[in-house]
């Protein structure tokens, strides 16, 4: 690697700073903000979710948890239901836990470095560190993943991130690279860069304020960067989910605490048809199958293929016996009870739909 970070370190902040200061974004609800609960939030929030979906959803949570005491005394199901389109629900989990562990092992303040703040659950490096730039100043390089972007082609950093090596490396740079004054500013700057001109298609290079100093563009491939020498495999998934109705109530079994909408709300869900009819035989009234959902996640495209199942409106203590004799462990919800859970986004939508005809 050159010693770019040395010599390329205060032009390049220098030039962010001021550009930040005239280009960047002042009108979202947390810049400026100096109160980590808030930063926090809005920082998980910001973690695998853009700008615009944040808006609706951070003005949501603070209304109905206005600190860090309210969040912490909160039902984990009532997290889950307010997150609930979000995705990655593990931060939300996360989320109630780092509230409950800042009440009871910090007094209900936020501790004030960068160190402290990366021992808390789902808090990694990249955002302990913006935490602590933003609400406490200190001089602490992120790393998200625009960042990496930003960086990368900045420096011309060709190195696989895979590798953990390379990654140390350009957390190395991004230190280097830290001014010493106006870390806020300059941190701000970078999120703000990555996620406007320094896009991963199509960078806006004639407009940037690192142009001047860019190693990828003066080698005219910057999307080019961040190098990437493995091919992330996509797999495929295929579901049959139950959609039993009993009058006004739908079934729901909880997913477990770890893995894919982990600890949400859903409808049964089959391997195949063959698993879901084994399952159903003999049971009252028929299934209906609806159009199939595709459902993209980090790893893998999910296509689900809901079957509608409406149970006779006067069924007997004795088939519904049967019926929920086989199902697995879940509830009986209402719709409007089911739509105020934690529910998978795709999972929402269906049951807001309600079954055709
Ligand atoms: N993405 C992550 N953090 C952000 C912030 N503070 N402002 C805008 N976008 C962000």
């Amino acid at each position: 690697m050159s010693g770019a970070g040395r010599s390329a370190g205060p032009a390049l902040a220098v030039a962010l700073i001021a550009w930040q200061r005239r280009h960047g974004r002042h009108d979202l609800p947390w810049v400026g903000s100096r109160d980590p609960y808030r930063v926090w939030l809005s920082e998980i929030m910001l973690q695998q979710t853009q700008v615009a979906t944040v808006l609706a959803y951070y003005e949501r949570f603070l209304q109905r948890f206005p600190d860090v005491a309210a969040l912490a005394a909160a039902r984990q199901d009532e997290v889950l239901a307010l997150w609930s389109g979000l995705g990655y629900y593990s931060r939300a989990r996360n989320l109630h836990r780092c509230a409950q562990v800042v009440v009871r092992e910090h007094g209900g303040r936020f501790p004030a470095s960068s160190a402290a703040l990366a021992t808390l659950p789902g808090i990694g490096r990249s955002t302990a560190a913006a935490i602590a730039a933003f609400c406490f100043g200190e001089r602490c390089a992120i790393l998200d993943g625009n960042v990496k972007r930003v960086l990368t082609r900045a420096l011309g950093f060709g190195d696989d991130l895979a590798e953990s090596r390379h990654e140390r490396a350009l957390w190395q740079q991004a230190e280097a690279l830290l001014p010493e004054r106006d870390i806020e500013a300059y941190t701000q700057g970078l999120m703000d860069l990555g996620a406007s001109l320094c896009r991963a298609r199509r960078p806006a290079c004639d407009a940037c304020p690192l142009a001047g100093a860019c190693v990828a563009r003066a080698q005219g491939r910057p999307e080019a960067y961040p190098v990437k020498t493995r091919k992330l495999r996509r797999g495929r998934r295929e579901h049959v989910l139950l959609w039993l109705t009993l009058g006004d109530s739908l079934w729901l079994v909880q997913r477990p605490q770890t893995g894919v909408w982990a600890g949400l709300w859903t409808l049964p869900e089959f391997d195949s048809d063959e698993a879901l009819a084994a399952l159903a035989a003999g049971w009252p009234g028929q299934g209906r199958p609806l159009p199939a959902v595709l459902h993209a996640l980090t790893h893998f495209d999910w296509t689900l293929r809901p079957l509608h199942w409406p149970l006779p409106a006067r069924l007997g203590a004795e088939p519904r016996r049967r019926v929920e004799a086989a199902l697995p462990a879940g509830r009986w919800a209402s719709r409007a009870d089911a739509l105020a859970m934690g529910l998978p986004a795709p999972i929402r939508r269906l049951l807001e739909a309600g079954p055709p005809g």
